[in-house]
């Protein structure tokens, strides 16, 4: 028998506030129709004014318990992916676990940007498969709308806030790519391209920052190495794109999307988007369009499932899993 990860539950929280594309016309140079062509984006939502990173995960913490049934004492281990925490301590984790009822257990922040929920799902994975927590939550929460240059039309249109989450437990399967739950992960950085996505600000520098992006760069790297990451965990448990039912990928540009999904041989039918409702929410952005793809009955108990997303550092990876 092996030791699996398996979703036991996914939801999510939107903030209130709906931010069309027009919005931004009467602030910056730009029109409705340049940002749905080169990103696909049509509204993102922003967090309200004294609304922060910890409320967002709470609330979608909060969604997936309920609709789980999980009590939150039973979890051993809470990881909250976020670039956009609340204080730079303590971690948005413990102010999580504490305001969800989270008696017990241990809770972290982990931080690879856009990347993020992918690298803390592997980190959960690891704790469960080597027997040191049963159940773990693990949630991507993000309030990009603080770290937005609202002069610099080439990045502000393009991000926005949200929160989701899973609860993964430990089940026991056969071992083989047939089990429901994590099957494979696979885990990149290249700290040497710092300069074309970062803020320029933090703790140490004793501001606040702003994101600034190469945007035609970071596509570049994008579009190579998402496919090659999906194509890399696959390969790891001898399965392709021929056997995936749902590309569940990091929503930050249509174009990226569908030139992975292309490179993967899969059809955009097969693809989760929620980039046009949503945005870039970075750490957000896989957990929300799971619940999304949930909610809209897209994904079932089952199917066959991969994530893949990349960010600043660059870091980037993907994980496969069976839903
Ligand atoms: O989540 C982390 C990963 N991030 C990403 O994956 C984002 C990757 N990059 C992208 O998604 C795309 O590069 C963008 C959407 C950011 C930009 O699309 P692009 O096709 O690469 O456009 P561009 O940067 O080459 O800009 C084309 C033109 C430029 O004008 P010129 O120099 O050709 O005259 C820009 O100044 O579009 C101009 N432009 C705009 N025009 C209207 C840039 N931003 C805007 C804007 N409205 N908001």
């Amino acid at each position: 028998m092996t030791t699996r990860a398996v979703v036991r539950g996914v939801g999510h929280y939107l903030p209130e506030r709906v931010v069309p594309n027009a919005w931004f016309e009467d602030k910056i140079d730009t029109t409705d129709e340049w940002i749905r062509s080169r990103s696909g984006i049509e509204n993102r939502r922003f967090a309200a004014e004294g609304e922060t990173t910890s409320d967002l995960a709470v609330n979608a913490a909060k969604a997936t318990l309920a609709s789980a049934d999980i009590d939150p004492a039973t979890l051993d281990a809470l990881i909250v992916a976020t670039s956009t925490a609340d204080f730079t301590f303590p971690s948005a984790a413990t102010m999580v676990q504490h305001r969800i009822g989270m008696t017990g257990g241990f809770a972290f922040d982990v931080q690879a940007v856009c990347a993020g929920f992918v690298f803390a799902l592997a980190q959960a994975n690891a704790l469960i498969i080597s027997g040191q927590a049963k159940r773990v939550m693990v949630i991507g929460a993000e309030t990009f709308s603080r770290i937005i240059d609202f002069e610099d039309r080439a990045t502000c249109v393009l991000f926005g806030d949200g929160a989701g989450a899973l609860i993964l437990e430990a089940e026991e399967g056969g071992g083989t790519v047939s089990d429901r739950g994590i099957l494979s992960t696979d885990l990149h950085s290249d700290g040497s391209h710092r300069d074309i996505l970062y803020v320029d600000g933090g703790v140490s520098t004793q501001t606040t920052g702003h994101l600034r992006m190469q945007g035609k760069e970071v596509f570049r790297h994008a579009v190579e190495k998402l496919a090659d990451t999906a194509h890399a965990s696959l390969g790891k448990i001898g399965l392709t794109g021929a056997d995936v039912d749902w590309i569940v990928p990091h929503q930050a540009n249509l174009r990226i999307i569908k030139s992975t999904a292309q490179k993967m041989g899969v059809g955009m039918d097969r693809v989760i988007v929620t980039v046009q409702d949503h945005g870039n929410t970075s750490a957000a952005s896989i957990p929300l369009a799971l619940s999304t793809g949930v909610e809209r009955g897209q994904i079932k108990t089952g199917q066959l499932l991969v994530t893949e997303a990349i960010g600043g550092g660059l870091a980037w990876g993907s994980v496969v899993l069976r839903w």
